[in-house]
């Protein structure tokens, strides 16, 4: 029996777009084709995905012209030098300005084909087939494109929206167990900032998901998906709410900066980082400290980091987190938890409770 769901990112009548979620979606062109508005479809995927799932993509457009960009694999590769082979591949095939782009991959494809399809022409569509439970829980849902400059994580980037998401929970069987590990950091996210039923349900089932059991995967992505649609729906730039999507990332990017890109897992560096705000929430006497220890059982029993890296200082972390984009004139804000399912995002800590934050998780 196969499990699906369709829920939608809701931005209007022109705007707003389906996100399919179950299994055999890829077998589907239903999902794909009614989606893609002109005749040409560039696919970015990249050397490890082409292998595995770009086959089944491009047989369901056999109506199209269909050119293929194969990226190098890995997070040191999302930069502007990257996005250019895109770039390259649309101008010597002619792509014009109702070309489709698909993003087929994790994270790393879907934000440099997401910033390439912003940026060509002025903008084209785009389609997202996340292959990585990270990227089926958060990147591909929202619209945030970019890639990284070597000084900072994700710093040059653009907002625009695809046209569609399709999530195929079958691709999870073969990812490998540290990138299930990783991406279960997010949904866990959604269960901690606005959620906290989902929260306890994801303990209760936390080793039926790490075991990919398809019901509890579908059931997990459509409602992490659901929180995020909901948080974009009403904040879609950023003004305010959807900064609550990164509890734990202004830490964890200082780590992912720090120890080089890619050496620490984005979601590694996320589920570090949301310890850490647990642990400054707690500081701040919003929630008991044993919250901070009910994170980190359950971040164990998803083989996820529980202290932050041993090679990094408390300085170093405080210059890191001052790149973050939610620094505002100068003021470092974070967002922290009220109680389990309710964050906030606040200037409130000072460095002082910062750094013993820091100290007590590594
Ligand atoms: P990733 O894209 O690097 O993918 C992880 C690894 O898994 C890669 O080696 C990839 O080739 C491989 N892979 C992908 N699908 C596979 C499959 N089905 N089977 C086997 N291997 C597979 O990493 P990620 O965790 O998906 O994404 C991380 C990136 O996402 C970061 O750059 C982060 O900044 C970004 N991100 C963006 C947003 C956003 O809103 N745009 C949100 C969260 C994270
Ligand atoms: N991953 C954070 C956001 O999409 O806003």
């Amino acid at each position: 029996m196969s499990v699906s769901q369709t829920l939608t990112v809701d931005l209007g009548d022109q705007r707003s777009y389906p996100i399919f979620v179950g299994q055999k979606l890829l077998e589907n062109p239903d999902c794909l084709v009614p989606y893609i508005v002109g005749k040409q479809v560039c696919i970015v995927t990249n050397d490890t995905v082409a292998d595995l799932y770009l086959k089944s993509v491009e047989s369901l457009l056999a109506d199209y012209q269909v050119n293929t960009v194969v990226l190098p694999d890995g997070e040191s590769h999302k930069s502007l030098e990257t996005v250019n082979f895109i770039y390259d591949c649309l101008l010597e095939n002619k792509h014009n300005r109702t070309t489709t782009l698909v993003a087929l991959g994790g994270g790393v494809v879907g934000d440099m084909a997401g910033y390439a399809a912003a940026t060509y022409q002025r903008g084209v569509n785009f389609i997202q087939i996340p292959t990585t439970l990270l990227s089926q829980v958060d990147s591909s849902v929202g619209g945030k494109t970019g890639v990284n400059h070597p000084l900072g994580k994700n710093m040059i980037g653009a907002f625009h929206q695809p046209q569609c998401v399709i999530i195929d929970t079958d691709v999870l069987q073969t990812l490998p167990p540290r990138e299930l590990s990783a991406g279960m950091a997010e949904v866990i996210k959604y269960g901690l900032i606005c959620d906290k039923p989902f929260y306890q349900w994801i303990e209760e089932h936390i080793a039926g998901l790490m075991s990919l059991d398809e019901a509890l995967l579908v059931e997990a992505i459509a409602r992490s998906c659901q929180n995020k649609a909901d948080v974009v729906a009403q904040d879609e730039r950023e003004a305010g709410l959807r900064a609550i999507l990164n509890l734990g990332h202004t830490f964890g990017h200082a780590i992912e900066t720090a120890q080089g890109y890619g050496v620490w897992l984005h979601g590694e560096a996320v589920a570090a980082g949301m310890l850490a705000a647990l642990e400054l929430s707690s500081l701040m006497g919003d929630i008991p400290h044993q919250e901070v220890e009910r994170l980190r059982q359950l971040l164990n029993n998803a083989n996820l980091p529980t202290v932050l890296p041993a090679n990094m200082t408390g300085e170093q972390f405080l210059q890191l987190m001052a790149l973050d984009k939610k620094v505002l004139d100068g003021r470092l804000r974070l967002v922290l938890v009220k109680a389990i399912g309710e964050a906030v995002v606040t200037e409130a800590a000072s460095q002082d409770q910062v750094l013993q934050a820091i100290a007590n998780c590594s």
